[in-house]
């Protein structure tokens, strides 16, 4: 359901977003096996993370201290991350926000991921060498 093109600015805003993400994420035909396979994920454990990470990013909220680079390398030693999987996950991501919000925090939730996803790939892939 589209916002009438708001911008992203209360956590409600961000858990319709992470919520609408990963409806579409765990069924996609390329990426879907992430979510189901190599992490089973429940959902009411991890959407609470996930959306204080974009809190913070977006809304300053300041309360997620974990290291997602870290799980990324975990979870592409059990089911490799492929650059292909990275572009996937970003258009998806970048598509949902679209549907569903436009403004500068719309806009941060996109440069950031893609700033975001490209290192992860990097450190994967680094991690690799070793
Ligand atoms: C191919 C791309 C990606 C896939 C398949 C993927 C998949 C996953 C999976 C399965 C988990 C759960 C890991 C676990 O609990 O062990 C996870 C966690 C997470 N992902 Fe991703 N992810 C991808 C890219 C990204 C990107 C680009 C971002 C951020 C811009 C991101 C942000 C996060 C965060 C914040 C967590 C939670 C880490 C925690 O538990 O604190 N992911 N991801």
């Amino acid at each position: 359901m589209k916002n009438s093109s708001e911008d992203l600015a209360t956590i409600a805003d961000v858990e319709k977003l992470v919520a609408a993400f990963y409806a579409q994420a765990m069924e996609d035909e390329l990426i879907g096996l992430f979510f189901t396979k190599a992490v089973p994920l429940k959902l009411e454990e991890h959407l609470p993370k996930i959306v204080k990470f974009w809190s913070t990013i977006l809304l300053d909220t300041n309360d997620y201290r974990d290291n997602p680079m870290l799980k990324h390398i975990a979870l592409s030693q059990k089911m490799k991350i492929q650059e292909s999987h990275m572009t996937r996950w970003l258009s998806l991501w970048k598509s949902t926000i679209d549907n569903l919000y436009e403004g500068p925090k719309a806009d941060l939730a996109k440069s950031r991921s893609e700033q975001i996803g490209i290192l992860m790939l990097r450190k994967i892939r680094m991690s690799e060498a070793f």
